[in-house]
């Protein structure tokens, strides 16, 4: 047998994995009991006025010093299938005055950008051009509005201006900038982070302003708000009782965040630059958001026992140290396999809470955090999570079909602490196509998954992988394909039996027929 290079090298420097009996796991998929749809808007992304997030990253200036949205990233999120994108933040949000952005662009004034490195910002890139990019990634907009420093006219009147479709003031205004359709904003944020950024909230006092706020969001004809309330940061179990309490029945979405953070919040540690102990915490700390997700939805449950409220996700991802030599407020690192895993853990975890989790969004898109592009001038490279979530679509507004460890999951255990060894989500699309996506935690063992899928008859598999030789591999813009998505030989069936021979540190996606 020819062993692939990666694990000869892999085999050289660490030795062959001690064999052991964990080695092979058996699941079941339950193509039988299949319930709940994994929402197309977990997949959501996210992109914020902050560093080379729009400037420079979706939004460029060409010939003539004109701005202009990139064809090369348009295209490339396209075949993500981007959902929604949520705008324009993030902490900038709550002190983004809308009207700043729409005219004529050399008549828009410029503003200082306090949060981000206290950066000019020309509003070159505003509700208009937002809504073009939307419209060209065939993605549905996402609004977060101004609470923390506006108020309820000026968001009532952005709303007016987006959706009224008749004779008033905002309809005229956006006609004479050029749109007298309205657009059809559905989805519509009240504030971001109240209890931080956004305005130092107490969860009893947002409620109210919650309510205030979201009075004056009126349906025009078929365009009715999907209110999305500033939900928990992280484990504020608090937060989530108070405003479901308060503010519940006025709730459509409640917008968990958290982010995973290998160190502390002041020294985070390299986005390339780690250790085995690094890849085990960011995994160990990715998958922390189970229990999140599970605790709040339990609250939620009190308030909600029909599941009306979904739990949105609106920011979440790796959050390192930036890279050295640029602005510490731009937030811009570099993205690796580790990454690319924790991206996979994460989607797992939200498909299978695909009841309540119905929408997630990535922080952030391009340039910013764990993103799908980075850019440098007038080049570009895809990132590792970028070929995780191309992998996923196959999910998207599919039908979730469960999944069961037996004889027990297997573990990766690393300096006595251990996490499941083996990640995994099958759903089944429309034209009832099967697909799996399958994870391998451990950096050095290969596992043997043996899955038997009930209630669907399997003759036939194919499939991609994304791995690679290091642990940091990342691509670069000397080596923009080091890591990407690979045709997939370890999986075959027998006697309607799949088996598949997961790499180490690896992401498989199988269609099964
Ligand atoms: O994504 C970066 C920042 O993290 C956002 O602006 C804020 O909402 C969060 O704290």
């Amino acid at each position: 047998m020819i062993l692939p290079v990666w694990l000869t090298l892999s085999l050289l420097l660490q030795g062959p994995p001690a064999p052991g009996p964990r080695d092979s796991i058996r699941l079941v998929v339950h193509a039988d009991s299949a319930r709940d749809t994994i929402s197309r808007n977990i997949y959501g992304q996210f992109a914020e006025h902050l560093g080379h997030g729009i400037y420079d990253g979706l939004w460029t200036k060409g010939a003539g010093g004109r701005w202009h949205l990139r064809d090369d990233v348009v295209a490339a999120l396209r075949k993500i299938h981007v959902p929604n994108v949520r705008w324009p933040g993030g902490c900038f949000a709550d002190r983004y005055h809308w009207k700043d952005g729409i005219g004529p662009p050399e008549r828009r004034p410029t503003i200082v950008n306090t949060t981000w490195g206290g950066v000019t910002e020309d509003n070159s890139f505003g509700t208009h051009e937002y809504l073009e990019l939307v419209d060209r990634l065939g993605a549905a907009p996402f609004i977060v509005a101004n609470v923390g420093s506006g108020t309820p006219e000026e968001m009532a009147q952005w709303w007016e201006y987006v959706n009224f479709d008749g004779t008033s003031p905002m309809a005229g205004l956006r006609g004479r900038n050029g749109h007298p359709a309205p657009w059809s904003v559905r989805l519509w944020g009240v504030g971001n982070e109240s209890w931080g950024c956004g305005g130092n909230m107490t969860p009893e006092y947002y409620a109210n302003v919650y309510r205030r706020f979201v009075t004056f969001l009126p349906a025009y004809g078929k365009t009715r708000p999907f209110r999305i309330a500033t939900g928990p940061n992280t484990d504020d179990y608090h937060w989530t009782d108070v405003v479901m309490r308060d503010a519940g029945r006025m709730i459509d979405g409640l917008d968990l965040h958290y982010y995973t953070v290998v160190g502390s919040w002041a020294k985070k540690g390299s986005a390339t630059e780690f250790t085995e102990r690094e890849w085990f915490t960011a995994l160990e700390k990715a998958l922390h958001i189970e229990e999140l997700v599970t605790r709040h939805a339990a609250i939620m449950d009190r308030y909600d026992p029909q599941k009306r409220v979904a739990l949105v996700v609106g920011e979440w991802g790796l959050w390192h140290d930036v890279e050295p030599g640029t602005n510490p407020a731009f937030l811009y690192q570099q993205n690796t396999l580790r990454d690319a895993l924790v991206a996979a853990v994460s989607l797992d975890i939200f498909n299978r809470h695909a009841d309540r989790v119905r929408m997630a969004n990535i922080a952030q898109m391009i340039n910013v955090l764990q993103a799908m592009i980075l850019t440098q001038g007038d080049r570009m490279i895809l990132t590792p999570t970028y070929h995780v979530f191309e992998m996923y679509t196959v999910h998207q507004d599919a039908t979730l079909l469960p999944i069961s460890f037996e004889g027990g999951e297997a573990r990766y255990e690393y300096e006595g602490r251990s996490i499941p060894a083996v990640s995994a989500t099958a759903s089944r699309d429309r034209e009832g196509k099967i697909h799996m996506t399958i994870t391998n935690l451990d950096p050095h063992r290969a596992r043997t998954v043996s899955a038997d899928v009930r209630g669907a008859t399997v003759t036939s598999v194919s499939g991609r992988v994304l791995t690679a030789g290091a642990m940091n591999a990342h691509n670069t813009f000397e080596q923009p394909d080091a890591v990407g998505p690979a045709v997939f030989d370890g999986a075959r069936v027998s006697d309607s039996q799949l088996t598949i021979e997961l790499p180490p540190k690896s992401i498989v996606v199988l269609a099964l027929q």
